[in-house]
């Protein structure tokens, strides 16, 4: 009995360790709209100013992905989506893990603009490979234009 509660318990702490050093997910949003995908500049930091990503951060402790693409996308383009499934794998980034969602404007919403992005733009499926993609982003420019193209 000693044995199996000692078990158990080891078990325990196995999973809490997991889950603590689990990598920090980043979510990206895939904000779609008339068969065309905004990209965002980024305009920091200086390595990576001027290249596009889908905007996107952080998910905060506690927050579930769809909520954390919904505060991002009000808190850097102030607009309002409605998040729509994952595009794509999980991408491994140096800050953790990054997945990305399709989200879709809210009826009515402000018109996304750059609040903390140096500009944005909606970017048509036979422009995407133009732009000069931040590297874990590129990897998704496939799924992305097949989901643009199957509008
Ligand atoms: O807004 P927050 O500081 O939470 O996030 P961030 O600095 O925009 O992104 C966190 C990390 O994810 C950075 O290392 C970004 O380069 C990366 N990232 C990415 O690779 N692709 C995206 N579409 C968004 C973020």
């Amino acid at each position: 009995l000693v044995h199996r509660l000692l078990a158990a318990r080891a078990a325990a702490l196995t999973q809490r360790a997991t889950a603590l050093v689990a990598a920090p997910v980043v979510v990206a949003t895939a904000l779609v709209r008339d068969g065309r995908v905004l990209a965002a500049q980024r305009s920091r930091p200086a390595a990576l100013a001027g290249r596009w990503e889908l905007p996107g951060g952080r998910v905060e402790p506690g927050e579930s992905e769809a909520d954390a693409v919904v505060r991002e996308c009000r808190e850097e383009l102030g607009t309002i989506v409605r998040p729509d499934g994952r595009l794509g794998t999980d991408l491994p980034i140096e800050a953790g893990v990054l997945r990305v969602h399709r989200a879709t404007p809210v009826p009515g919403a402000p018109e996304p603009r750059p609040l903390e992005h140096r500009d944005v733009r909606w970017v048509e499926p036979h422009e995407l490979a133009d732009l000069d993609w931040v590297d874990a982003d590129r990897a998704v420019l496939g799924d992305l234009a097949a989901e643009l193209l199957s509008q």
